[in-house]
This record gives C-alpha cells, structure tokens and sequence, in this order.
C-alpha cells in the first residue's frame, strides 16, 4: 500500500469571493503547521489565481475545465488557463457536474486527460444515488464509473486520485458506515489495479460526503481511505483545520 501522505481536499464550489482569501491565508497556515499532511484547495475559478498568490504551501487547484486547449467555447476555461493562472490541480466529474451539467463519464475521462496533458493533477470523482445504494447496486455502479472515468494514457497514474463521494453523503450531514466506506474503496482500489497494473496501488482514493471535524478521525482511519474531499467543512479555516489536525495523527496542537 501506498506510503503517500494523506491527501486533504477542501472543495469550495459556488462559494467565495475575495473576502475569504482571509480563509485561504489561515488554512495556508493550518498546512504549514501539518507537513505530514498534502491540504489543498479548489476555489471558484475567480479566486485561483489570488488564492495561489495568497498561499504558499497549499495545493490551489480548480472545480472543473473544459476537455480542450482553446476554442470558441462561451464562458469554458481549458486546463491551460487554469495552469497559467496558478492551478495545480484540477477536480473533474463531480457529481453536481454530473448531474447540473449532464457530464458523462466520457466527458469526464476527456476532461482528465486533457488536465494531465496541462501538467495538471487529476481528481476523478465517483460516487452513487441513493436509489442505486437502496437498490444494492452502489459497487457495480462505481465500477463503471472507475472504469469509463479515470484516464488511460501513459503515465496516468502520476497526481491522479479518485474521489469516492456517494452522492445523497454530500451535504446532507449523513456518511455511510464505515464497513461501506471499507468495502467500496476495496472494490476501487481492484478496478485501480486492474487498469493500472500494480501504479494502481500509487493512486489515491479520497472519500467525500460530509466529512466533519468530528467524524475524520474515523473515516481518515478506514483501510485505504488515502485522504478526503471536503465541501461545506472547508469554508472556515476553523472547520477544516480540525479535518486537516485529523489526518494529521495529532490529537493535540
Ligand atoms: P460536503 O461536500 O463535504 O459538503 O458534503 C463534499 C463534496 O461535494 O465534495
């Protein structure tokens, strides 16, 4: 299994404006104080580049790109310009993208080989309804998605993580059972092995889906949970610094 450091992913989504690049400084300072900890951020495409002047030991990263270099296409930004504006790091197929924006694995798996191309790190999301996880089809479902999402071309291991959020987990304060948690990060890490060969084991897999300071602890713990991808708890500093304490091993400051 992979010895990486544990992988803390705030994911701002519609929220931000300058008035919070306070946030960005303080949890800066919160990663700077756990180096046993990668925290990054992904803000709204209008603060990457302050947030990046902002930070100096945080990953910065973006929500989402478009699948191509450039182009007419009104209001997309491609990962070149998130590159050049400052972004590390890009997340793709998250499931509001999904689901607002009808995004197929197909796209999402373009849009990650056009990220990596830009030299950027991948997060690939997964993650099931409810109405799959009631009909006892969650694993087979992420499998598919794991399958037709992640990208496939040479040296696609490098930066990438999958991010496991079920989607009725993701801002409803409920998280699955941590037996779930186990199980369905096994059955990713076996579709990771099987496309990747044994780089699979290198690729970090992130769970999301309402993670707290109060219940990190626990879920950091679950076998091959290799870091998470935070909404609502990484708008404060405060909030996500009890996350990033968490994963950190450290009960006490
Ligand atoms: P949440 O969001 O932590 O607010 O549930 C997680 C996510 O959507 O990435």
């Amino acid at each position: 299994m992979s010895q990486q450091r544990p992988y803390i992913v705030g994911n701002w989504k519609m929220h931000g404006t300058r008035a919070m690049l306070g946030e960005v400084r303080a949890i800066d300072r919160a990663g700077q104080r756990h180096p046993k900890v990668e925290v990054a951020l992904a803000p709204p495409f209008t603060l990457i580049h302050a947030a990046r002047k902002e930070a100096e030991q945080i990953g910065v990263g973006a929500q989402d790109c478009h699948p191509v270099d450039g182009g007419a296409h009104t209001g997309d930004i491609s990962p070149a310009m998130l590159a050049d504006a400052g972004a590390g790091f890009v997340i793709v197929g998250h499931s509001e993208r999904r689901t607002d924006h009808a995004e197929t694995d197909e796209l999402v798996r373009a849009k990650a080989e056009a990220a990596r191309k830009a030299g950027l790190g991948v997060i690939v999301c997964v993650g099931e309804s409810e109405a799959e996880r009631d009909a006892g089809r969650a694993e087979d479902v992420v499998r598919g998605q794991v399958d037709a999402s992640v990208p496939t071309s040479a040296g696609a291991v490098e930066r990438l993580s999958v991010a496991y959020e079920p989607v009725w987990a993701i801002g409803t304060g409920r998280v699955p059972s941590l037996a779930d948690i186990e199980a369905m990060h096994r059955a990713i890490r076996e579709r990771l092995l099987a496309i990747y060969g044994e780089d699979g084991a290198e690729v970090r897999i992130l769970y999301g889906g309402s993670v707290k300071p109060d219940n990190a602890v626990e879920i950091l713990g679950v076998p091959d949970v290799g870091g998470a991808l935070v909404g609502g708890a990484s708008l404060t500093a405060e909030s996500f610094y009890g996350i990033i304490r968490a994963a950190s091993g450290e009960n006490v400051d």
